[in-house]
């Protein structure tokens, strides 16, 4: 899962999908990363940790990192938040193989459409709450893909 500084909507994420994983009993890898700099090796914004703690969710310990050519080998799906992130991961892709591994967030959850899982970082808590919703189903959609397609 990939956003711009890895400390909002992805580790939000990576979070969301490890949990919903480990309920359904899927052993998949679940990572995140963002696609600016700014933040490596932050733990994510207490906003976010605050709305995941309410749902069960400890995201607390992970650390920020930046999106790597090396990531298209090493996962079969990459999933960022909105348009520039797919921009922005789409021009990091080394080729057609690697490109097509990129689906936004919310595809499996309404395909077809553009939804974009919203920049919380200015706003208030409210748009974490929002964020974690469009998780949870879009999370859920990816995951009866996985299941349905390996
Ligand atoms: P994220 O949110 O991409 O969901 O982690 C942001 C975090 C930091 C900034 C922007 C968005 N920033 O400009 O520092």
């Amino acid at each position: 899962m990939v956003c711009l500084g890895n400390i909002c909507r992805s580790p939000m994420a990576e979070g969301i999908m490890r949990h919903l994983a480990n309920e359904r009993n899927m052993e998949i890898k679940v990572d995140s990363c963002g696609t600016a700099s700014y933040h490596i090796g932050e733990t994510p914004d207490s906003r976010a940790v605050s709305t995941l703690r309410t749902h069960g969710i400890d995201i607390s310990a992970l650390n920020a990192r930046q999106l790597s050519r090396t990531d298209f080998d090493k996962f079969d799906l990459i999933f960022p938040m909105d348009r520039s992130n797919l921009n922005d991961v789409l021009s990091l892709a080394p080729d057609n193989e690697a490109a097509n591994k990129v689906r936004m967030m919310t595809d499996f959850f309404r395909p077809d459409e553009y939804i974009p899982v919203p920049d919380p970082y200015y706003g208030g808590i409210d748009g974490f709450q929002n964020v974690y919703e469009l998780l949870i189903d879009s999370c859920n959609a990816a995951l009866d893909h996985i299941h349905d397609t390996h």
